[in-house]
Parts: C-alpha cells; structure tokens; sequence
C-alpha cells in the first residue's frame, strides 16, 4: 500500500528523484535512530560512571527504606525528636564520638540511653525496641546509610 502511494505521488506530480530518495531516506534513518540512540546513551557522561551510581543508589533506597521504618520516628531528616543534641549530623556525631561507621553499627545494635537496640542479639531487653528486630546486614547497611548522609548534610 505505501509503496503504491508512493509510486503514484512519483508519476502524478513528476517529482522524480525526490520522492523516493526521500522514503529510503526516512527509512535508513529510522533504521539507524535505535542504534545511533544507543551510542549516544553510551558515549553520554550522564551513563559513564554506571556501575557505582547504580550499585550506591540502591543501597541508598534500601537503606532509606529500613531507616523509613526503623528510624525514622525519633530521626526525621536525621534530627532527633527525643535528644536534640544527639542527632544524626556530623557535629552531633564527632561530639558525641559516634560518626564512624562502626559507632553508628554499634548504637543502632545495642541502643544508648533511649535509644533502643535494634540488633537480634541487643541486651538487656529494656534497651532493646519492642518491635521488630534488624539483621546484622541491615544495621550495617543503616550505619553506612547514617554516615553518608551525615557527610552529605541529609539530602535524602
Ligand atoms: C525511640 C526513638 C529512637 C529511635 C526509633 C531510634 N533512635 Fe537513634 N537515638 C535516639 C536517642 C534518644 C538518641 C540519643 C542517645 C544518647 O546519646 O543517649 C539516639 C542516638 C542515635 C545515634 C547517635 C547520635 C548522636 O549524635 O549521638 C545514632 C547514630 C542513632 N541514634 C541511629 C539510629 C538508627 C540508625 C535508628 C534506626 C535503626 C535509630 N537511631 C532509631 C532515639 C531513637
């Protein structure tokens, strides 16, 4: 049918070359847009650092889902509802001697003062949440989600 169509608009208005030259033109870059978009995607700075972006943004969401439920209650935007001088920025963090990793992994597993334990082994139980406990993967994934956000003035 458009092949036909074409054919007649050739004839009739003596276009001559135009026409079809045109068509296989449309056509060879319609052929061509696919693959042309897909390097450009490749070539383009925004994908060139795929692989870490990809993997840390992941983590980020996952990490700010468990804080979602885990945390957030007391820790909204990384303040601190119950102890304003113990909140979740870097100042807070370095006064209170808590902004490494492996502090935040430690507070988060066994909680300090009213800050309730959230590990599964937390003892006594009085310092440890009544609701759900977190596996170690999970508080270690929060500690790391707590320090970069930390570092990074909570953007997320
Ligand atoms: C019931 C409220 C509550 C919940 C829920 C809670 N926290 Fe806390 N958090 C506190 C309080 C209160 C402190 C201060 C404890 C202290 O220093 O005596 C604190 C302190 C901290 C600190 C140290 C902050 C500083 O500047 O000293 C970190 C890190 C922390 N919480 C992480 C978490 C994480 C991660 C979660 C979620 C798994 C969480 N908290 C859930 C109440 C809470």
């Amino acid at each position: 049918m458009v092949v036909k169509q074409n054919e007649g608009v050739q004839i009739k208005g003596n276009a001559s070359q135009g026409a079809p030259l045109k068509l296989e033109q449309v056509k060879f870059l319609k052929n061509l847009a696919p693959p042309l978009i897909a390097a450009f995607l490749a070539l383009s700075p925004i994908c060139n650092t795929p692989a870490p972006a990809v993997a840390q943004s992941i983590d980020i969401q996952r990490g700010a889902t468990l804080f979602g439920q885990a945390c957030i209650g007391c820790h909204d935007g990384g303040g601190n509802i119950i102890q304003p001088g113990a909140t979740l920025f870097t100042k807070d963090l370095q006064r209170n001697g808590v902004d490494t990793e492996e502090a935040i992994y430690k507070i988060t597993y066994f909680g300090k003062g009213r800050m309730p334990g959230f590990g599964e082994s937390c003892t006594p139980r009085g310092q440890c949440t009544f609701g759900p406990r977190l596996k170690e993967d999970e508080i270690k994934l929060l500690a790391e989600f707590v320090k970069l956000q930390a570092d990074q003035g909570w953007p997320n």
